[in-house]
């Protein structure tokens, strides 16, 4: 079995399986590479280098310091990481993280999300067959941290809302993917999809010096706001992640201000 060390971690709404569909649809003469909704940052990691300046970014500080530390501390990181036992115990305590360091928070993150249910890190994740949830091979999730951590070298790190990122990284030359929340259920740890407002991304999207593409669930809301734009519409099984709609065909639209339909 190979290990995919283009990836960190399992989140929520990650996309993983659409990466593949994307590459191709991402302009070839961009100047920057910027991700205001990077997550687990699957789509970044796909290629070993989208433009000359590429930009993470993600709400969630938790994330946030994750990446940090893999970026400037992989081998305090490592060590911390080597002597956590994938026991129940260990995951019930470290959900409380006060007191600690960062480089402790982002062990215990990481050990959290690839150790539960489904990657929400709320529920420990016993499997019965697969090798998946708290059965997960420590030694290569080690090696993954290697992998990402060379893949950050030049990548830039930010915690900024999308509205203030986009506006500062903004110009002729930027190219944005946005990978919001959708429009219906999971929420995440910053925005619960009730706050989230696709409004003002739509706003913000408009008005845009540079190009973008956007992921998001096929849904009449994203339709009528993206309605003056290409869509691609794709169908992709589901995974894990969402129960009601596990193994459910799920419908996604592709967006842009760019032509996309021929590519
Ligand atoms: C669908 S996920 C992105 C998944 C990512 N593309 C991947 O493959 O892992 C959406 C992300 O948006 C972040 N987010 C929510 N509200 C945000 C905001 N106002 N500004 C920036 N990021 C936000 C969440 O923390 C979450 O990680």
């Amino acid at each position: 079995m190979t290990i995919d060390t283009k990836s960190l971690l399992n989140w929520v709404g990650g996309k993983r399986l659409l990466r593949k569909t994307i590459e191709p649809l991402v302009p070839k003469d961009i100047q920057s590479y910027i991700e205001p909704f990077g997550g687990a940052g699957w789509v970044l990691f796909y290629k070993e280098r989208w433009a000359d300046l590429e930009i993470y970014n993600d709400l969630d500080g938790r994330l946030v310091n994750l990446f940090r530390i893999v970026k400037y501390h992989p081998e305090a990181l490592k060590d911390e990481l080597k002597y956590l036992l994938g026991s129940r115990e260990m995951f019930m305590q470290f959900i409380n993280t006060d007191g600690i360091t960062d480089i402790q928070k982002a062990a215990r993150f990481m050990f959290l999300i690839t150790r539960s249910f489904g990657g929400r890190g709320e529920t420990y994740g016993t499997v019965k067959k697969s090798s998946g949830g708290a059965s997960k091979s420590q030694g290569n999730i080690l090696l993954k941290i290697d992998a990402i951590h060379k893949r950050l070298d030049k990548v830039l790190v930010e915690n900024r809302d999308f509205e203030k990122l986009i506006s500062q990284y903004d110009f002729e030359g930027a190219f944005f993917y946005c990978d919001p929340p959708y429009t219906f259920g999971c929420g995440y740890e910053t925005t619960s999809t009730k706050d989230f407002d696709h409004e003002r991304l739509k706003e913000i999207l408009k008005n845009i010096k540079g190009r973008f593409l956007l992921s998001y669930d096929d849904s009449e809301k994203v339709r009528e706001l993206y309605k003056d734009y290409e869509m691609i519409a794709i169908e992709r099984l589901n995974g894990i992640n969402n129960k009601d709609r596990k193994n459910k065909m799920f419908k996604e639209l592709l967006i842009a201000n760019y032509p996309i339909k021929e590519t």
